[in-house]
């Protein structure tokens, strides 16, 4: 692949439209807002600059990272810090040409160090709106479970969630994956499918794939976040691709977070080859050292991958949207478009 090439593509990657599924907005929180919002709120925060906040992000699995991202988030605490801290990453996504995302939240991160679920929701859905209004950027909230807390504590979490529950589209499952398995929140998901939310869970990002199994057949979920320890059961690769299920793949975070040694060893192309639909996405981009089109950059040139793949790619990220299937439809035409434009040129 010549440099002429590899031009082209990154103008195609930084072109195209495209959606995140797999996004924590608490993951966005860059280290100049953090100590803005240490100061304006007085949260004391262990470090004493930005630059030693940036060497201490340095994982080698996901609980390192998730000791400082629970800590980062503790300047968090105003209705308006997660206003500001949502519209940074819209702004900053906008210039992506990402228009569609479905964003994560932690609530009980916030609920247990006691600010109300209210202020946290009610913070991140005006930025949502406004972020509508401004970028045209439509939305889609997800509200995730903390796996390393009970079932009961989901349960709890859920009924603070019933005056928002129109608001919020699907339910997640996140944090400490080894030792916390799907089977573990049957119940609450359950209900949660009884309620009509959209379903997802990360699973095989650290854990095994008896932990994806789970999240399909337990947990029924509508799309699998991470999903890389699939590809280790022929059987349930056969099982995601004859179902259609969507993976939200974050080539970045699992670099940073040991899940792979280099990001040529990222699952995405293999995944495409497969028959996986795969998505590319930030997980969670200050932590990570990039947003969305730096993680399309980086699997492009490892991976050597094609402008037609880049289009899969981001026709995957709409098709495994909870979108209405009209929109999907009117951005895959639109995606087709713009490669045929590029094929031509
Ligand atoms: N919370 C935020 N990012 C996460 C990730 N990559 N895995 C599990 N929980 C998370
Ligand atoms: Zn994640």
């Amino acid at each position: 692949m010549d440099s002429a090439y590899r031009e082209k593509r990154d103008a195609f990657i930084a072109a195209v439209p495209k959606a995140e599924l797999h996004l924590h907005i608490e993951g966005s929180l860059e280290p100049e807002m953090m100590f803005a919002l240490a100061e304006r709120n007085g949260v004391t925060l262990p470090y004493a600059s930005v630059e030693e906040v940036a060497a201490a992000y340095r994982f080698s699995n996901l609980q390192e990272f998730l000791d400082l991202y629970y800590l980062g988030m503790q300047v968090l605490v105003e209705e308006q810090d997660f206003h500001d801290l949502t519209m940074a990453y819209l702004e900053r996504v906008h210039r992506d040409n990402v228009d569609h995302v479905e964003v994560f939240f932690d609530p009980q991160g916030h609920t247990e160090r006691g600010v109300p679920f209210d202020r946290v929701i009610s913070g991140i859905l005006r930025a949502l709106a406004d972020a509508e209004d401004r970028f045209g950027i439509s939305s889609k909230l997800i509200m995730c479970f903390l796996r390393h807390l009970s079932e009961e504590a989901a349960f709890a979490t859920l009924a603070e969630a019933e005056p928002w529950l129109d608001r919020i589209a699907g339910v997640g499952l996140d944090s400490s994956e080894v030792g916390h398995p799907p089977e573990k929140f049957a119940r609450v998901f359950a209900k949660c499918r009884d309620l009509g939310f959209k379903l997802v869970a990360h699973a095989g990002e650290e854990g095994p794939p008896d932990y994806v199994w789970q999240a399909l057949d337990t947990l029924r979920i509508d799309r699998i976040d991470h999903g890389n320890r699939a590809l280790e059961d022929e059987a349930l690769v056969e099982r995601i691709v004859r179902d259609g299920y969507t993976l939200t793949v974050c080539p970045l975070s699992n670099l940073k977070l040991c899940v792979i040694d280099e990001i040529a060893a990222s699952p995405v192309k293999t995944m495409l080859e497969r028959g996986i639909k795969a998505t590319v996405n930030s997980d969670d981009p200050s932590y990570f050292g990039g947003y969305i089109n730096d993680n399309y950059r980086a699997v492009a040139n490892a991976l050597d991958m094609t402008i037609e793949e880049i289009a899969i790619l981001a026709a995957n990220s709409y098709e495994g949207s909870f979108l209405e299937p009209s929109k999907i439809l009117e951005k895959r035409a639109e995606i087709d478009r713009l490669l045929a434009m590029q094929t031509a040129a």
